[in-house]
């Protein structure tokens, strides 16, 4: 009988989500999943309408989800969106901090130390540091009261040593701190707190401003046989996010193919 049934603990049913940066890409790709495992979920992004377009594909499909209007870097803003949806959905169970500045102006200011542009530093401190440091302050108290979880999103890159996007890599390696920070501070009260660390993924800012041999050379240092797709990310980020990953506190999971798993040079010799 369907009354019998245990529940699926992957499903995410009455839960309410916050996803930041999910107007589009991995963050898109995570909210659809969300809504379509059961939860309510709030697009939050400083992209307007592209917010709004995301949330209508989403109440397409059947599910449930809002956009509402957040600046990472503007602490009011921040602090709002968390208010705001508690106080339009009564709860929060679940915290996304996946937004990142990544305009190609950033990318193209944001080099080896040595040529940092101060202001590309800055602004990736503020937007991905900082920003994910202000939700997770506002949000912790709620996720308390729902024994929710925060899911941030990082990058692979860094993990390891990177020529480039020094600030970048500073800013994500200081929000896996957080990571273990807020696991180790609020895990006994119920919260768990994990982060998801993609690879190259094919989201339309790196189909449209990466270099072709970047692409060619991560192919060819990767240990599957493809590069990886938002639905890839979406689906480790969403199995966090879930009661299946119930014993899961303070993690890194790494979604990048095997990329840096492996000694490089040495993928595919027989
Ligand atoms: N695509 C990849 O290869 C890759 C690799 C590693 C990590 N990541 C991480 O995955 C996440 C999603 O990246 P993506 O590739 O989907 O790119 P994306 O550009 O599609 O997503 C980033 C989103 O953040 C939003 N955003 C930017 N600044 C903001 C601000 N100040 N306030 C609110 N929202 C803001 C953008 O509007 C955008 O919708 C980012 O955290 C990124 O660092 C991506």
């Amino acid at each position: 009988m369907e009354g019998d049934q245990p529940r699926d603990p992957i499903m995410l049913d009455g839960k309410v989500a916050i996803v930041t940066g999910a107007a589009g890409g991995i963050g898109a790709a995570t909210a659809r999943l969300m809504a379509r495992r059961g939860a309510s979920v709030v697009i939050a992004d400083i992209a307007g309408d592209a917010a709004q377009a995301a949330a209508q594909r989403i109440g397409e499909d059947g599910a449930a989800a809002i956009a509402l209007p957040v600046d990472l870097a503007d602490e009011a803003s921040v602090v709002a969106l968390i208010e705001e949806t508690v106080s339009r959905f009564g709860r929060l169970d679940i915290l996304h901090n996946n937004a990142a500045a990544l305009t190609p102006e950033l990318h193209a200011a944001d080099l080896d130390i040595a040529r940092m542009e101060t202001w590309a530093w800055d602004r990736s401190f503020a937007v991905n540091c900082r920003g994910t440091m202000i939700a997770m302050r506002t949000a912790l108290p709620h996720l308390v009261t729902s024994r929710g979880a925060i899911v941030n999103t990082v990058a692979a890159m860094a993990l390891r040593g990177h020529a480039l996007q020094a600030a970048y890599t500073a800013s994500k390696a200081a929000v896996i701190q957080m990571t273990r920070s807020v696991a180790a501070s609020h895990g006994r009260l119920g919260v768990r707190c994990n982060a998801v660390a993609p690879g190259l993924i094919l989201t339309p800012v790196v189909r449209d401003h990466l270099p072709p041999e970047m692409l060619t050379m991560t192919l060819g240092e990767t240990l599957n046989d493809r590069l990886g797709e938002p639905e890839d990310v979406a689906q480790i980020a969403a199995f966090l996010a879930s009661d299946a990953a119930g014993h899961v506190n303070g993690q890194v999971v790494t979604v990048d193919g095997g990329y840096i798993s492996h000694i490089p040079g040495v993928s595919g010799l027989s």
